[in-house]
């Protein structure tokens, strides 16, 4: 059974890759991960905030004119480096990049072009096979125009592919106008993958101590409906791969987003809720699944259910909303 998997240049054992998690928060988690058969981690994100918390200190340690973020951090006193941020976090990359025989991504997330792209360098000197931008944006003032919105994703793009030669990656969210115009213009400006979508995570509302809470909920199957219905919208429209992340929670959900027209299927929620060894049964599944089949190899199932080329995507995609609330309303009517 063939599983090797190229993405964004890379090449992959097979397509499962451990997307951003605190399983990652350690050299042990990478190691478990790797040694449970995925094909690459993305580590867990530095934020652009810790960023410039770091920076800020920075600024007030050494002198004036350090313009390298990389070449500054040698310059922290040993105080500093156990404080959870950016050396920490680079630390990390290194020594994990360096336990493991499969790509090791480095992931920041930011929303603002600014200087801390500078960070994506350090982390691929740092031994990063590729620079993961997880841009998380949500626009909170009302008056923000979509157009702004989407310049700024592709503001961030530009400059981190400026500051790198690994591949670039963008994850994205799904709340965009016109959510195919933003991955082709993302793809123009040279995204190397595009990893559908992002997961907002809210804060919720207490009502018990009228207070608003954090809430980190972990993805159920469902979740991987828009991203699988994206995937097989964009694939063979755009140039940059296409990862999928949200709602694996088996193997079956691995192969639906390979049918859709995924190169690499991330997961996180399920290894959190069942451990890093659930990446073995997910590949065994996949295995045995493509063996049922009669598949010999990833590449010749991938993107075989995706939207062909030249189908009129809205039509297609109205066609099939119209046909599925059909069929839902025949069972509801049955039902009842
Ligand atoms: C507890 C938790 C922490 C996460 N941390 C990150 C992160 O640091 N960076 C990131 O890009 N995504 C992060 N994610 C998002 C996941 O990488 C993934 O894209 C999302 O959860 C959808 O995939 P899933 O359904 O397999 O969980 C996190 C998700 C969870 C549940």
């Amino acid at each position: 059974m063939e599983l090797a998997t190229n993405y964004m240049g890379l090449e992959l054992r097979n397509p499962l890759v451990a997307s951003a998690s605190p399983l990652s928060h350690t050299v042990d988690g990478v190691r478990r991960l790797a040694d449970a058969g995925v094909g690459a981690i993305v580590l867990h994100s530095l934020f652009e905030e810790q960023l410039r918390e770091q920076a800020g200190l920075n600024d007030r340690l050494i002198d004036a004119g350090t313009e390298s973020f990389a070449e500054s951090l040698s310059y922290f006193p040993s105080a500093v480096e156990e404080e959870p941020g950016p050396r920490q976090h680079l630390s990390l990359l290194e020594r994990a990049a360096a336990a493991v025989d499969v790509p090791v991504i480095g992931s920041v997330n930011g929303v603002t072009p600014g200087g801390w792209t500078d960070y994506a360098r350090a982390m691929q000197d740092a031994g990063a096979s590729a620079i993961e931008l997880n841009i998380y944006y949500l626009p909170g003032d009302p008056s923000t125009p979509g157009r702004d919105v989407e310049q700024r994703y592709v503001e961030v793009l530009q400059r981190v592919k400026d500051a790198v030669t690994v591949p670039v990656a963008v994850k994205l969210g799904p709340y965009f106008s016109s959510t195919g115009e933003i991955a082709l213009r993302l793809d123009d400006a040279g995204a190397d993958a595009l990893v559908l979508f992002n997961r907002f995570l809210q804060p919720t509302i207490d009502p018990e101590t009228l207070a608003v809470v954090p809430s980190v909920a972990l993805s159920s199957p469902v979740d991987a409906l828009l991203p699988q219905r994206w995937i097989a919208l964009l694939r063979g429209r755009v140039r940059a791969a296409l990862a999928a992340t949200s709602g694996v929670e088996d193997s079956a959900d691995v192969a639906r987003y390979l049918l859709a027209g995924a190169d690499v299927v991330m997961t996180a929620s399920a290894l959190l809720r069942h451990g890093p060894e659930h990446a073995t049964v997910l590949l065994d599944g996949l295995s045995a699944w493509m063996a049922h089949k009669g598949f010999e190899s990833v590449d010749e199932l991938r993107g075989m259910l995706s939207v062909p080329p030249g189908t009129d995507a809205a039509a297609y995609e109205r066609a099939g909303y119209v046909s599925g609330l059909r069929t839902a309303n025949v069972r509801a009517y049955r039902a009842w």
